[in-house]
């Protein structure tokens, strides 16, 4: 059988050609999206009097075989049928005849394609989303647990004011929660079908856009078929939507080396989730966070590659658009990998409490609390009262403690204005639960936060 486009042609097509041109590689992936379509398209088709009853029972009938043989590992790819539409289609007119050569009235591959790929990425957009959640579950999980688990929170990487370790997983369920919510949206904006367009112009056959729309799961069908054909904005989003998130999962990753190493000490990864070196028997290695924090590089890479072939496309189709696909699946396969991954290493992962709370006697993290009590209790100025908490870690430093070891008499000798309650204050919990304004990280205002985002969980989940 020659190619479906080949009445013009008095040449076959070279090998090279079908090598370059194919793109049955890799977009067989949308091989379940296609038939679908196809399927709202015949029963469009039927619905309309284009097709009559038998050609609509036998196409349905041919397309069940096409599925069941793709699945079962029979089907025949063969690469000069250059894409999934038309091997499909060529398969399905072998099995059933000329019905199968009228599947194709009022359609063209170019809002089929746009069809399929949108397809894929709607569903997929559902698969990591509700990934997200639950990874955002385990990490409100965790925080719950450890409202009480103090450590060192950092600027520049260098202590700065104590934390627990709640708040501080709550600040990368903030991250995931606004991600998700990015998804979300990109899914409603581009809940649109685009089956029907045509080549780029519409159809002149009595269509109904409507019907295949809902048969489809779509909420309408698109404007206008001129962009519609050659619009892939809803591929961007999704690569930019994984890109944002991987750079989340990616800052999470590096915290997680950081806090694995024997320097800080702070978590152990489960042994189910480290791995070995092959030369150095003492060692166990955080490779998960690693190519975690690796691997957000390629979607970065595959968001650009896309709006570099999109940038300079005159309307409408254009076969450059044909690179859309492979770039938009490996970040969506990264993307689902990653969050199942990381989802694993978090709940698996033992917290070292005594660990983070030693940390948190290095660095003087209560300085400011004693600025704050200078200002509050003693009526200082607030310069002035720097510059005494300055002395004060001074003398902390000469006596090698950290601030919040020292005693009353020490600190009054600094100044007498200080009385023996500071030493209350300068204890690392009260510094912590002394930031109780909104969004704080006392231990009432992180319990506030798992509440509301326990709460927005319950109705994203029911
Ligand atoms: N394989 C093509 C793609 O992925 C399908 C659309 C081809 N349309 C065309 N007019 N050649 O973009």
């Amino acid at each position: 059988m020659g190619k479906m486009w080949s009445g013009r042609f008095s040449e076959n097509a070279s090998s090279l050609l079908d090598k370059f041109n194919a793109s049955l590689e890799f977009d067989r992936k949308l091989y379940e999206y296609d038939i679908k379509g196809s399927l709202a398209h015949a029963k469009m088709l039927h619905a309309q009097g284009i097709l009559n009853d038998k050609e609509y029972q036998d196409i349905v009938k041919g397309m069940r075989q096409v599925l069941h043989e793709i699945e079962a590992g029979d089907f025949v790819f063969d690469i000069s049928d250059e894409d999934i539409h038309m091997a499909i289609e060529k398969r399905l007119t072998q099995l059933i005849g000329d019905a199968g050569k009228k599947l194709h009235t009022a359609r063209s591959r170019n809002d089929q394609v746009a069809l399929d790929f949108r397809l894929y990425v709607q569903a997929h957009n559902e698969i990591i989303r509700d990934l997200v959640l639950t990874l955002i579950r385990t990490l409100v999980d965790t925080a719950e647990k450890h409202v009480d688990t103090m450590l060192p929170g950092m600027t520049h990487l260098q202590h700065a004011q104590p934390i627990n370790f709640g708040y501080h997983m709550m600040a990368y369920a903030s991250m995931f929660k606004r991600d998700y919510e990015r998804f979300e949206s990109s899914f409603v904006r581009n809940n649109l079908s685009p089956i029907g367009c045509a080549a780029l112009a519409g159809t002149p056959h009595p269509i109904d856009r409507q019907m295949t729309a809902k048969e489809l799961g779509f909420d309408a069908p698109t404007l206008n078929c001129l962009d519609t054909v050659s619009d892939r904005d809803f591929a961007l989003e999704m690569l930019f939507n994984i890109a944002t998130m991987m750079m989340h999962i990616s800052r999470l990753s590096e915290e997680l080396v950081l806090w694995s190493s024997s320097e800080f000490g702070f978590v152990t990864l489960s042994d189910a989730y480290s791995t070995g070196s092959s030369i150095m028997p003492q060692k166990k290695n955080p490779d998960v966070p690693e190519l975690l924090r690796g691997k957000t590089g390629r979607t970065y890479g595959n968001l650009v590659s896309l709006l570099t072939v999109m940038k300079g496309l005159p309307l409408a189709y254009n076969k450059d658009m044909q690179e859309d696909k492979e770039g938009t699946f490996d970040s969506v396969e990264t993307a689902e990998i990653s969050l199942t991954i990381l989802n694993e290493v978090i709940k698996t992962m033992t917290v070292n409490k005594e660990r983070m709370e030693e940390a948190c006697k290095i660095g003087h993290l209560s300085a400011t609390d004693l600025a704050d009590y200078l200002v509050e209790k003693c009526g200082i100025p607030f310069r002035e009262a720097h510059f005494i908490t300055g002395r004060a870690v001074a003398l902390a430093e000469q006596k090698g403690v950290d601030l919040s070891e020292l005693d009353a008499k020490e600190l009054q000798s600094i100044d007498s204005r200080i009385s023996p309650d500071v030493v209350e204050y300068l204890s690392i919990r009260h510094s912590m639960n002394a930031r109780n304004s909104e969004g704080g990280t006392s231990r009432e205002k992180t319990a506030e936060q798992i509440e509301k985002l326990k709460n927005w969980l319950k109705e994203k989940r029911g």
